[in-house]
């Protein structure tokens, strides 16, 4: 949850562990620091709580350096205070943690008895205290044997005092990848922070030791066998991961979504003959999946958290049409604790933008582990969810950095669509020819993201009424539905007002008492099969007063004395009206941020990438 980094080499170690820190900001963005070598190879550490701003005023400008680790933390264990704030030192070790130490309070009290008093309240300072407490020159010893005696997850930038010039990382369930390039060895939570020194990465293997040093890394298992790195190369470039020209990350990471559906979806496109037609079918001959995983299917499970299993939630819709065969949502962080029924006919369908979701690979290792075949949908190449998935369908939206997902909300969506369709293929209940059809209609998303997002100013007037609000609902039916709890998170995370998805339908059992003309509602009605029953509960809520603002399709006659305003989208069949709508519902969300004055793109208590259970 945490944003980390190291450097050794022949730049200004401060500055170049500030911009990374800068880029890895979204992890978390409670408080931060740095440590490095200055010129007498002493460890000079500042660390300030705040932003990495604050930190950056922090920095004496004639603080020298060629190697040093830096942090930005998302607080878990003790309070955002600069004492809690990383790197930590005990001995002659300094280190920086993303992760968490879940035997802390045992090692605490073990250590304490031999003389080490903690200063902090973290797991993490723990851990370097029992690093130096092992520490006899011989770093990868020491890291051996820390490593035996910790439990939990973790990511760990070392500096041992007496090698000045040289980090030690290790990392387990946390994630960490590295380059070596012109300027020297580098080391991050997140491929961000390497782009503008190489396009070039590897991840760190969990349990393997890097030694990084100005002239290379050098990689070794526990027991000291060395490995080799396996580079990978990124394929979007560093201004993927600026704002350009945008006033925030999410407002940019909404205007990319037409370009990241056709990511998603063209590589995957084949032509497909049958007799003398050609048809446009999806096909994930490069990503490996093979027919045979949609083959034979007696369930399937999809689980994940927040946007990520609101995708899902269509998923289970397309899913349940098209293959009729039964299809359920978990949270992953309840999942475990379901005992699920898994077998090898079950498919468990795992959804994270950054694959590192802790309760997501817990739920992916659980489904692993009872025999069920696994399929990871997965924005972030290489990481842990993609490593450990039975097979990896990559949305490839490119980086998102704003901690409240878009794209790649989008592009989940498309690879359900896609995966849906496959799988009604391979089992023949779509003929080539619907699934041609279907195809098409999915392909033209694209063109109707473009137009919803000349819809802008208009959403940005409709925000203008919700900037005083406290409590607001999103209704829906069926896909609706689904979006209407993807709207709301939306919503709720970066506006800060308490809002909620109801079924449309059930609002009358008991939540409609809540509903009064100080109480705004956003009613989505997109699905024609419904459209009569949404016009009905629309009335409901009008009825007590509420400010309503429609978000429908042109052809659906409303009275205008239902709704405040009314946003119509372009032209789509219903199964694919939720995409615009989705990003009418990101941009009401964004501008209603954006007017109440807060920080869009760095809610308060979040980070991007959760790692922690
Ligand atoms: C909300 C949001 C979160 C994430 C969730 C899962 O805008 O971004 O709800 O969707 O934390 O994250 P990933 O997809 O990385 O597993």
């Amino acid at each position: 949850m945490c944003g980390i980094i190291g450097f050794t080499g022949v730049k200004n170690a401060a500055k170049v562990l500030l911009e990374g820190l800068s880029e890895l900001e979204y992890r978390g963005y409670d408080s931060a620091g740095i440590a490095c070598f200055t010129g007498d190879n002493t460890i000079t550490t500042i660390k300030t709580v705040g932003k990495v701003a604050s930190l950056n005023a922090c920095i004496p400008p004639e603080l020298e350096s060629s190697c040093g680790i830096g942090h930005t933390r998302w607080a878990t264990h003790g309070g955002v205070s600069k004492q809690n704030a990383h790197p930590h030192t005990c001995g002659k070790v300094t280190l920086i943690h993303n992760g968490i130490i879940e035997n802390y309070l045992a090692l605490r009290d073990e250590l304490s008895q031999s003389g080490r008093q903690p200063v902090s309240q973290t797991d993490s300072e723990i851990a370097a205290m029992l690093i130096d407490s092992l520490y006899q020159g011989d770093a990868l010893t020491a890291i051996r044997e820390a490593a035996a005696r910790l439990t939990g997850a973790y990511a760990f930038c070392i500096l041992f005092s007496d090698q000045p010039g040289t980090i030690y990382c290790i990392r387990k369930g946390s994630p960490l990848v590295a380059c070596h390039c012109e300027s020297g060895s580098i080391i991050a939570s997140d491929m961000v922070a390497l782009l503008r020194y190489s396009k070039d990465y590897f991840v760190l293997e969990e349990n393997h030791v890097a030694r990084m040093t100005a002239d290379g890394i050098s990689l070794c298992d526990l027991y000291g066998n060395p490995a080799v790195p396996d580079y990978q190369t990124v394929t979007w470039d560093t201004s993927s991961a600026q704002k350009n020209g945008f006033k925030h990350y999410m407002e940019k990471e909404i205007h990319e979504q037409p370009e990241a559906l056709s990511r998603t979806i063209m590589p995957r496109l084949i032509k497909y003959q049958e007799n003398d037609t050609y048809y446009t079918l999806p096909d994930f001959a490069a990503d490996n999946i093979p027919d045979t995983l949609f083959r034979g299917l007696s369930r399937i499970i999809i689980t994940a958290c927040g946007t990520a299993m609101h995708a899902g939630m269509m998923g289970k819709i397309l899913f349940e049409r098209l293959l009729r065969i039964p299809v359920t949502v978990d949270i992953a962080s309840e999942f475990r604790y379901q005992n699920p029924i898994l077998d090898q006919n079950t498919l468990v369908i795992t959804v994270s933008q950054s694959g590192e979701t802790a309760d997501t690979l817990a739920a992916l290792r659980l489904a692993k582990t009872a025999g069920a075949r696994t399929l990871s949908i997965v924005n972030v190449k290489g990481s842990s969810i993609a490593r450990e998935s039975g097979y990896v369908f990559y949305t490839h939206a490119g980086p998102e950095i704003a901690v409240a997902s878009t794209k790649a909300y989008t592009s989940q969506l498309a690879a359900f669509y896609l995966i849906a369709f496959r799988a009604a293929f391979a089992n023949k209940k779509f003929s080539a020819q619907e699934c041609s059809l279907n195809m098409e209609r999915l392909l033209s998303v694209i063109p109707a993201l473009h137009k919803i997002l000349e819809a802008k100013e208009y959403t940005q007037e409709i925000s203008r009424h919700l900037t005083k609000a406290t409590d607001l609902f999103f209704i829906g039916r069926s896909m609706d539905y689904a979006l209407s709890c993807e709207g709301s998170i939306k919503l709720k995370e970066i506006s800060y007002i308490h809002s909620e998805a109801y079924a449309a339908g059930e609002l009358k059992h008991g939540t409609l008492s809540l509903v009064t003309a100080d109480v705004p509602v956003i009613a989505l009605a997109t699905q024609h099969d419904v459209l009569s029953k949404m016009i009905s509960n629309i009335k409901e809520v009008r009825a007590r007063g509420a400010f309503v603002i429609l978000v429908t399709v042109k052809d659906a006659v409303i009275e205008e004395s239902l709704y405040d305003y009314r946003i119509d989208l372009p032209d789509s069949d219903d199964w694919f009206a939720v995409f615009p709508a989705a990003v009418v519902l990101q941009l009401i969300a964004y501008h209603t941020s954006y007017l109440r004055g807060l920080d869009v793109d760095q809610p308060r208590n979040l980070a991007k990438s959760v790692t922690v259970e």
